[in-house]
């Protein structure tokens, strides 16, 4: 499980802007295949981090670990849904801000390079 999660992270983050510029350029058959795959592998990350919570007995640092990665998420989900719909418009600083802050942070904490 630990592979799972450790080894998915980047390719999930990879796809997931990869997913972005395709729908941005109108390709949106490609789009809908890899968000598709995107969202398989926000399974593959819940599923795993919370295997590793288990593991780790729900140590304060990793539970708000998770409570932000599903923030990221959320927030790359809206990114994607929202620029399929045309609807980003305005809220994209919000969405994008959200979505680099939460991820540094993500990664910050699992990789307890912040930990208290
Ligand atoms: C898109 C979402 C996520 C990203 C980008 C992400 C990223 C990461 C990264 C980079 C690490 C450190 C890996 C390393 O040691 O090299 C990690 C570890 C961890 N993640 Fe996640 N994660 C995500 C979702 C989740 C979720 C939803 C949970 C829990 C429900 C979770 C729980 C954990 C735990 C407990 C660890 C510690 C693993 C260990 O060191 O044994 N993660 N994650």
């Amino acid at each position: 499980m630990y592979h799972a999660h450790v080894d998915s992270w980047w390719l999930l983050i990879v796809l997931f802007l990869i997913t972005y510029f395709l729908l941005r350029a109108g390709k949106d058959k490609g789009a809908k295949i890899l968000h598709m795959i995107v969202r398989l592998f926000y399974i593959v990350m819940i599923f795993s981090g919370v295997v590793l919570l288990f593991n780790w007995n729900f140590a304060i640092a990793y539970v708000i670990k998770a409570i932000l990665a599903i923030v990221l998420i959320y927030a790359m989900e809206m990114i994607l849904v929202r620029t399929k719909k045309g609807t980003l418009g305005s809220k994209a600083p919000m969405y994008w801000g959200l979505f680099v802050v939460t991820l540094v942070v993500v990664i910050l904490l699992g990789m307890r390079i912040i930990t208290f």
